[in-house]
């Protein structure tokens, strides 16, 4: 009876739903603007009323009131018809002067002009004309372009306005970017001041005549970036538009001609000064990204100064051309590169300089160039070399039918990069760094064998002073502190060369209370943690290694030496160790805030962490894991970072442990492939996951999954969506790639102003977790992208991005030489 009744209830219910939901549809498809009025055309005697009127173009266009994201503000707009979906605005009238109410209407009037009048009849905008006619009409044409014209004149060079003419953010195919020299117009692209503000923001995009045109990106009136884009020409790859630099007399402008109406593209600048080409992918329906610029941080104006050359990927990022050298050595050390680089020999433009060759680079600023379409590349040099002030000389144009044409540079060169199948470029240098090379290598060679064996006899003198002290030292420290060594061990021979103090089994068994389970932290792939308390009070935790596949005792010992030589504030801090029998055993500091994954994975322990302090934990791990990888003694590569191996102290400095166990399990692997997978799913790499070939890079993969664990506050493995099956990884770069990444922060983290910070966050993990390892950054530069502001290259997919079902084993340490393969499995700690 009960279940009736309620049945009854939900079925008149559900009918009721279904009502009002064809009561919605239809209501909202009667009152949808685009079903309202449309028209084609403006008229003196018609109006376009907010939420009445739409004009529509025959093409992809429709023009009429909307208001940008949660604004209530109300501007007239153009933006791509209903297939496209979320509505994407492509050009604002009255951007600085929105109508409050939703009660405007936009009109044209006699002289032919557009007005946009608020409810009170005020013009809040209006467009102007130099001419005036009796009949205009407004006109949305199909590449987008709003014109006013004297009614049946279709004459292209007699629009008494068009908006391609005052464009805001975006360049639409076949509007003109640059300037006309006989109206002084020019025509730029302004981006809006936020996503809800389509007011003119900071950042200016133009096209700059001066020279040879290029492209820049202005913050104020400052050039923050440019780009050298050449002569107007068809591209070589999909989608195969037209576009370039078109230079004549009257005007010099940039384009871009699509001739395949039905590809839809638009370039804009977006709010935070980033140039983006979006195509249009009609099968997927969304907009995809094909081109950023900046798209990283090689693309900042003149970030190495004059002859100074960007490169991604290398660290530092900036050298010197070849036969430069930095023109201040100091400042070009720490990084500030801005002063740049000089010739090693300066010129002698009398006597008679040479052009040396340079390729692979992009061509530098083009402000103070000069160039001839028809020239070759002989009168070129000739030129060149007759005016001390040219300092290089190229071929204008490469194409199909080869090279031509000449450009000059006069002045210094800026704003050089390494780029694949980049340009050759002739630049000037003395001749007498050719003639003399010889003699001077020569006598060079000689000073330099002596310097480096003056200094290898300084260092080797100071050395064995310093390690002779030392060892005094130490033996005085170690009598007081340390009982000596395992009378019944098998470790006899004292621990002179060890420099590591030795504490006894029988101290550590009454330390850790008889290894009491009550006393056990944690437990990893090498052996289980307890904590400890010495008799004089201080706490330690204790590792006690696992008996299995223990190598030899003279290398453990050799390991456990190199070990406690790896001292960072990122690390854990060894302090002492213990071999007796079966037993080995690691001493280390005792850390109060015990490991990261309690903060990160815990929801009231996450609110105790403000986002500074994230970073804070981020910052810290990187900086240890460069350590370890590239400034310790050794190149360790920790091959089991996870966020339960960080641990936190008492002010929650990150600190990573367990660093250097993989070597001692894994013996000497000098090769990177290894028959013993030693890690953690879920933080593997896939080239050491799947092939056991483990590098750097591996740990790189795994600290991207902990920064995004981090932030996401989800663990990488147990992640779960239900919309799709990819794990984190896959979850944030689907997220990145459509400008949703602020989705990936956890939200109690979201609401705050380091918005900007989060996402450079998540693009540096992204950029870490790509699939090919040579992809990846490596530590220095994952530092180097987290403390700057400059752009970064765009992300690629994710290695096990369609991974769907995880191995349900946690931790593995598995030798799988001769097909045997065993697998120990141990608790997550
Ligand atoms: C129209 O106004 C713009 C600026 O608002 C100005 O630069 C342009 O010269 C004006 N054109 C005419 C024809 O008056
Ligand atoms: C886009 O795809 C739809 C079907 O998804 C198809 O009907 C339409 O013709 C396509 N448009 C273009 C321009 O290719
Ligand atoms: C035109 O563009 C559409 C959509 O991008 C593409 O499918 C089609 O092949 C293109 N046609 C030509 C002739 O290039
Ligand atoms: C460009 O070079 C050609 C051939 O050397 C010459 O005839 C022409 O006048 C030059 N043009 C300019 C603008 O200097
Ligand atoms: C060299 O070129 C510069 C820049 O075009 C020009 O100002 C200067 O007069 C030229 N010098 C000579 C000697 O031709």
């Amino acid at each position: 009876m009960l279940i009736l009744g309620i049945s009854k209830v939900s079925r008149m219910e559900r009918l009721i739903e279904y009502f009002t939901l064809i009561l919605l549809v239809l209501v909202s498809f009667i009152c949808h603007p685009s079903y309202c009025n449309l028209i084609d055309s403006l008229s003196t005697n018609q109006s376009v009323k907010d939420g009445e009127t739409v004009i529509s173009s025959d093409g992809s266009f429709e023009l009429g009131f909307f208001s940008p994201g949660f604004s209530t503000n109300r501007y007239v707009g153009i933006w791509y018809k209903k297939t496209i979906y979320p509505k994407t605005v492509v050009w604002v009238a009255n951007r600085e002067n929105p109508v409050v109410d939703e009660l405007g209407v936009l009109k044209v009037i006699i002289p032919g002009i557009i007005v946009i009048l608020n409810h009170t009849g005020h013009i809040v905008w209006s467009t102007n004309t130099s001419r005036t006619v009796q009949n205009p009409v407004a006109r949305l044409l199909d590449s987008g372009n709003l014109v006013v014209k004297d009614v049946g004149d279709d004459n292209q060079g007699s629009f008494l306005w068009q908006s391609f003419d005052y464009p805001t953010d975006t360049l639409l195919p076949s509007m003109k970017l640059g300037r006309n020299f006989l109206t002084g117009l020019e025509v730029y692209l302004s981006a809006w001041r936020s996503g809800e503000d389509p007011a003119p923001g900071e950042f200016t995009f133009h096209c700059d005549p001066s020279g040879f045109p290029q492209n820049t990106i202005n913050r104020g009136p400052k050039k923050i970036r440019r780009s050298f884009e050449g002569l107007l020409q068809p591209m070589k790859e999909p989608p195969f538009a037209t576009k370039g630099m078109v230079i004549n007399k009257e005007e010099v402008y940039y384009t871009y001609i699509s001739y395949n109406s039905s590809f839809i593209s638009r370039l804009i600048l977006s709010n935070n000064g980033v140039i983006q080409r979006w195509n249009w992918d009609n099968q997927t329906q969304v907009w995809v990204i094909y081109r950023t610029g900046p798209a990283d941080y090689c693309d900042t104006y003149r970030l190495c100064g004059a002859y100074g050359s960007c490169s991604v990927g290398k660290s530092p990022a900036c050298s010197c051309l070849d036969k430069f050298v930095p023109k201040n050595e100091e400042a070009w050390a720490l990084a500030d590169w801005s002063s740049g680089c000089e010739r090693s020999k300066s010129l002698n433009c009398l006597k008679g300089d040479i052009f040396l060759k340079y390729s692979g680079i992009n061509f530098p600023d083009t402000e103070y160039s000069w160039f001839n379409r028809s020239m070759t590349l002989e009168d070129c040099k000739a030129m060149c070399l007759k005016n001390c002030s040219c300092m290089a000389y190229a071929n204008l144009e490469i194409t199909s039918n080869g090279r031509s044409g000449c450009l000059l540079w006069y002045g210094d060169l800026v704003d050089i990069r390494e780029i694949p199948n980049g340009k050759e470029i002739y630049i000037r240098i003395s001749s007498s760094e050719l003639a003399s090379g010889d003699k001077q290598d020569g006598k060079k060679r000689k000073v330099r064998i002596l310097s480096i064996s003056a200094v290898t006899v300084f260092l080797g003198v100071s050395l064995t002073i310093i390690w002779t002290w030392r060892k005094i030292f130490r033996k005085l420290q170690l009598g007081k502190l340390v009982h000596g060594c395992m009378k019944n061990g098998n470790y006899e021979s004292h621990d002179e060369e060890l420099e590591l103090p030795v504490f006894e089994f029988s101290t550590l068994m009454k330390a850790t209370n008889n290894f009491a389970i009550t006393n056990k932290l944690g437990e990893g792939g090498f052996g289980i943690v307890y904590k400890g308390m010495l008799e004089k009070g201080e706490e330690i935790a204790v590792k006690r290694l696992s008996r299995t596949s223990m190598q030899g005792l003279d290398e453990l010992k050799n390991e456990i030496h190199c070990i406690a030589k790896l001292q960072h504030r990122n690390l854990v801090k060894i302090l002492g160790f213990c071999i007796q029998e079966d037993e080995r055993m690691l001493i280390y500091e005792y850390m109060a805030n015990k490991s990261l994954d309690l903060f990160i994975f815990d929801d009231t322990q996450r609110e105790s962490l403000d986002w500074p302090m994230h970073f804070h934990i981020i910052n810290g791990i990187s900086r240890g894991l460069m350590y370890l990888h590239q400034d310790s003694c050794l190149r360790v590569i920790h091959r089991d970072l996870k966020a339960s191996n960080i641990l936190l102290d008492t002010s929650m400095n990150p600190k990573i442990s367990d660093f250097g166990l993989a070597k001692i399990f894994a013996g000497n692997e000098t090769g990177a492939n290894t028959n013993r997978v030693v890690g953690t799913y879920g933080y593997m790499s896939p080239e050491y996951a799947v092939h056991g070939l483990f590098s750097v890079k591996s740990d790189v993969f795994s600290f991207g999954v902990i920064v995004l664990e981090i932030i996401s506050g989800k663990s990488n493995r147990g992640f779960s969506h239900e919309e799709h099956h990819h794990n984190l990884l896959g979850h944030a770069w689907m997220l990145y790639r459509e400008g949703r990444s602020k989705e990936v922060v956890d939200p109690n983290l979201v609401n705050s102003c380091y918005l900007p910070e989060m996402l450079r966050c998540i693009h540096v993990a992204l950029l870490c977790v790509q699939q090919r390892p040579e992809d990846r950054p490596n530590m220095s530069t994952v530092l180097l992208m987290l403390g700057n502001e400059g752009l970064l290259p765009p992300a690629k997919q994710p290695g096990f991005f369609t991974e769907t079902a995880l191995p349900v084993k946690d931790h593995i340490y598995a030798s799988n030489s001769k097909n045997v393969i065993s697998i120990s499995l141990v608790q997550p700690r």
